[in-house]
């Protein structure tokens, strides 16, 4: 995990990765809200390399995605691709959050082996010292497919939250 008090060789690294994650993530990402209270996690494989990255940042409101029903005859394969092409729509509700995931990627042939589960839950432990976040205090910022297909895994529903979703704007003056 890295801090923003940390050494600046360790700041300047996790520069390069974030550029690196927005430039995989192909499209422009929201600034981060407050840099100072930012925690980054990179996941290290055991050749030292950098095969995921994970940056948080402290919110207070997120917004619940509103579930569209997948046909039902679909197959697997079909849920996917469906999954993957319908835009998603949240509830303009705010429900207090804590934890903003700005930013999470795996490297792509590291893809589909938990690693991104094992960030999060990292995340969880080590967020707010002393406390472990439950699943209802993290939320996504603008999710991908990709992060879409996750964040429902991972949560265990497609009513996770969201947050960052206007055109990059912060929705923190609400309620
Ligand atoms: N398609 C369908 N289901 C997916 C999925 C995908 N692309 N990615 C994750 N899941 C679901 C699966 O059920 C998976 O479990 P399984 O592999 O046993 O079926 C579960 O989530 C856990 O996935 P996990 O292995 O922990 O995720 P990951 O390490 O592959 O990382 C991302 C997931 C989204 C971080 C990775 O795909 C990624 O870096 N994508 C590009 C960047 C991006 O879009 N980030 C999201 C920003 S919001």
């Amino acid at each position: 995990m890295v801090l923003p008090d940390d050494p600046k060789y360790a700041l300047k690294k996790v520069e390069e990765i974030r550029e690196m994650v927005d430039n995989d993530l192909g499209f422009q990402q929201a600034p981060l809200m407050c840099y100072s209270r930012t925690k980054t996690l990179l996941f290290i494989s055991n050749d030292k390399k950098v095969i995921g990255c994970l940056i948080a940042e402290h919110i207070q409101w997120g917004y619940r995605v509103i579930e569209e029903k997948v046909p039902e005859v679909s197959s697997e394969n079909e849920k996917v691709i469906f999954e993957r092409q319908k835009a998603w729509c949240c509830s303009t509700s705010p429900e207090p959050a804590i934890c903003g995931i700005s930013r999470i990627w795996v490297f792509s042939m590291m893809r589909r082996k938990k690693i991104a589960s094992r960030m999060i839950e990292c995340l969880r432990s080590n967020f707010i010292y002393g406390s472990y976040l439950s699943k209802e205090e993290i939320a996504f910022s603008d999710p991908t497919p990709d992060g879409k297909l996750f964040a429902t895994q991972y949560c265990g529903t497609g009513q996770f939250l969201v947050y960052n979703f206007l055109n990059g704007q912060h929705q923190t003056l609400l309620p």
